[in-house]
């Protein structure tokens, strides 16, 4: 099913359910679970983290427009954030007939980091963990024989001699494969086990034996033409480049256009259970790679006026373990978006980044962001003003035809109809 849906917009949650339902054959028990009225309870939630209350609920939205890779793909989008998935699906538009997002991966390697310290001779232990090093790969791979059965584990090592506020430390790279899992728990596991036998080849005390979400070796990159977005207006295109060139050179700006990456990014992952934080750390420290903090994205002059984005950046997100299986909700997202690959999900996400990042920059080089933002805010500032469910309508409309959206306006108006009623 095609993703440009005109007007899906205007739709009811029903109706554009109605349309995924269709599209990923959903059934009325699945579509029942996304729509919250079963499927996850406070029990569910007990099993997850601890001291548990209750659960949060976050709105979950399906970004159309998206064809990455010639699939066409909704991508729902967990966020409390207004303007995002209007924002997404918005600027995927300008790429649908270009062909879409195109991705590149690097493949699944993760690492894990064993840090040793109190070693006498670090270089000398250096070699001796290299001269070791296949005797401690099929330990690694000894922790996981499933992994291992799908082309996955322990592939390679490194070996990295790190001068210390005190001394020198020796620091063993576990390069593992995760394939479709996020890899957290494999890695950990492995430099766990595998950490005495390091200690004894080292002669030293190994202290930390983790992941590091800094995952260079999984790389994704995105890239989409998008097609002629100011209309042949010079000055527009201009200034989109301009705003794009101060967060390659000012960490200050770079930051929230980050951010803005983030938004997009941090929603899918979050909606299809995977680890939010661990792509957040992966995302911005890649993003200081060059010891100097810049844009995960670049922007260039395409042909016939058009603009091409690119976005690179680490992805760890898988579809196997963790909340990605056992949050039903989670699940049910990995079935709309109909992807079967960690590959697949992450050429998702990163091209959301990136259509993220175009909407944010053509806004902010343009008319601003607040007026669009304001407009989709006007119904949260509604209920802060106390409107009633079926006075929010009435109430947006208003304010959007006067085009104001300042708090005590909007609670002046609610005032009066309350009066009047
Ligand atoms: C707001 O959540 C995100 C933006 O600040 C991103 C940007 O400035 O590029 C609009």
């Amino acid at each position: 099913m095609s993703t440009r849906i005109p007007g899906f917009y205007n739709l009811s949650p029903n109706k554009r359910l109605e349309h995924l339902a269709k599209h990923a054959n959903l059934s009325k028990e699945e579509t029942e679970i996304i729509k919250g009225g079963k499927g996850f309870s406070v029990a569910d939630a007990d099993r997850m983290i601890e001291n548990v209350i209750g659960y949060m609920p976050i709105p979950l939205g399906i970004a159309v427009n998206f064809k990455v890779n010639g699939k066409d793909i909704f991508v729902p989008m967990a966020t409390e954030e207004p303007s995002v998935v209007a924002a997404a699906s918005n600027a995927a538009k300008y790429t649908y007939n270009t062909g879409g997002f195109t991705t590149s991966y690097s493949g699944s390697i993760m690492r894990g980091q064993i840090q040793l310290t109190n070693v006498n001779d670090p270089y000398g232990a250096l070699a001796r963990i290299y001269e070791n090093k296949e005797k401690i790969l099929a330990m690694c791979n000894e922790q996981d024989p499933t992994l291992v059965s799908l082309g996955g584990g322990a592939k390679d090592l490194e070996v990295f001699v790190i001068d210390g506020l005190t001394q020198k430390m020796v620091v063993v790279h576990l390069l593992v494969d995760s394939q479709d899992a996020m890899g957290a728990n494999a890695i950990n596991t492995m430099a766990e086990a595998v950490a005495p036998v390091i200690e004894e080849i080292a002669h030293g005390k190994a202290i930390l034996r983790i992941l590091s979400n800094l995952a260079d070796k999984r790389i994704i990159r995105a890239r989409g033409v998008f097609e002629n977005p100011f209309q042949d207006n010079e000055e527009a295109m201009e200034n989109f480049l301009s705003a794009y060139e101060l967060a390659l050179i000012d960490p200050y700006r770079a930051a929230t256009h980050n951010k803005g990456i983030m938004n997009g990014i941090s929603a899918v992952v979050l909606a299809t259970g995977n680890d939010t934080r661990a792509v957040e750390a992966g995302a911005h420290a890649y993003a200081s790679m060059t010891n100097h903090y810049q844009s995960l994205t670049h922007w260039e002059r395409g042909e016939n006026n058009s603009l091409v984005g690119t976005i690179e950046l680490p992805l760890a997100v898988g579809l196997i373990g963790g909340a990605t299986k056992s949050h039903p909700i989670a699940t049910l997202a990995t079935k709309i978006m109909q992807v079967e690959t960690a590959e697949e999900l992450a050429g998702v996400i990163a091209s959301v980044g990136l259509a993220q990042n175009f909407a944010a920059l053509k806004a902010l080089a343009g008319e601003g962001v607040q007026k669009g933002h304001m407009k989709l805010h006007a119904r949260n500032l509604a209920i802060m003003a106390g409107a009633k469910e079926n006075q929010l309508n009435e109430v947006v409309k208003c304010v959007t035809q006067k085009g104001s959206y300042r708090f005590d306006e909007i609670k002046e108006i609610v005032d009066t109809m309350n009066k009047m009623e």
